[in-house]
């Protein structure tokens, strides 16, 4: 499934808005007090354009060795313009996780990644990190809560058959979507779990626009005979100066 560098760039400031900050500062205190000599090495799965490195990188403690991994060579290209001297590796995270996750990784990071994986996929990515003992940090996870305000009629329709939506196929297996945040508490006792909600002011046209252009899509795709309810659908949301919260969910697993 592919994502453009612009969709991207349009979600970046709502996703710094929305990280849980206090998640961030568990993790840099916990490497500080277990830096050594080497810099800490750091794999950012789904990195896309590198949105996760640029906000992280400068919450943790200073030597740090990053390598950014997606499938997209387009959205690498544009990180490692962004980030010179970064390391990228084009590869599908569906594949070998060990060879993409050498032993000796401090932190294994991803942003906006896990409710597309599947339940066989993050119970591989758990397994992983607690056998080489391995921080990991996955961010801005979509938990299926989507708020109106004010909620009108329709909207819920929509919000469930996107959830539907989320729950097919993204290249790993049947997606968890909404479930993401839960399945990954159940695999990965200890995990800490924080909200991260994005926060779509009333004024704000163009997220709201993407968003509801996205959602409407997916909708029809899972209920075409509810075509034209989502064009109309579409067509008021996206004009309706409306406040919205898409709810997400950051976590932290550290080994003891
Ligand atoms: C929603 S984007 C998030 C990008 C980035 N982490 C951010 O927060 O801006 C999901 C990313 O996962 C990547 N991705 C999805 N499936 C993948 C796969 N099977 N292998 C490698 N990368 C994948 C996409 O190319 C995309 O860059």
């Amino acid at each position: 499934m592919s994502f453009s560098a612009d969709w991207l760039a349009l979600r970046a400031p709502y996703d710094t808005a929305a990280r849980a900050s206090a998640l961030e500062r568990r993790l840099a205190d916990w490497l500080s007090a277990r830096s050594g000599p080497e810099p800490l090495s750091v794999v950012d799965l789904g990195a896309g354009s590198g949105n996760n490195m640029a906000h992280l990188a400068q919450h943790l403690p200073a030597g740090q060795s990053w390598t950014l991994v997606d499938a997209d060579g387009a959205l690498l290209e544009e990180a490692a313009r962004r980030h010179p001297g970064v390391s990228v590796r084009q590869a599908d995270l569906a594949g070998d996780l060990a060879a993409l996750i050498p032993e000796g990784t401090g932190l294994v990071t991803a942003s906006a990644l896990i409710d597309l994986v599947s339940e066989a996929w993050l119970a591989r990515l758990a397994a992983w990190v607690q056998e080489i003992r391995c921080a990991l940090l996955v961010v801005l996870t979509y938990d299926g809560r989507i708020l109106w305000e004010p909620e009108l009629a329709g909207d819920g329709e929509i919000r469930d058959l996107m959830n539907r939506h989320q729950r097919g196929d993204k290249g790993f297996g049947p997606a968890l979507g909404p479930e993401a945040p839960v399945t990954l508490s159940r695999l990965l006792p200890g995990v800490e779990t924080a909200m991260s909600d994005w926060q779509i002011a009333a004024g704000e046209p163009a997220m709201r626009a993407a968003l509801v252009a996205g959602w409407a899509g997916a909708a029809a795709e899972i209920a075409p005979d509810r075509a034209a309810a989502i064009e109309a659908w579409r067509d008021r949301a996206s004009s309706e100066p409306r406040a919205l919260a898409v709810g997400h969910a950051d976590q932290l697993w550290l080994p003891d």
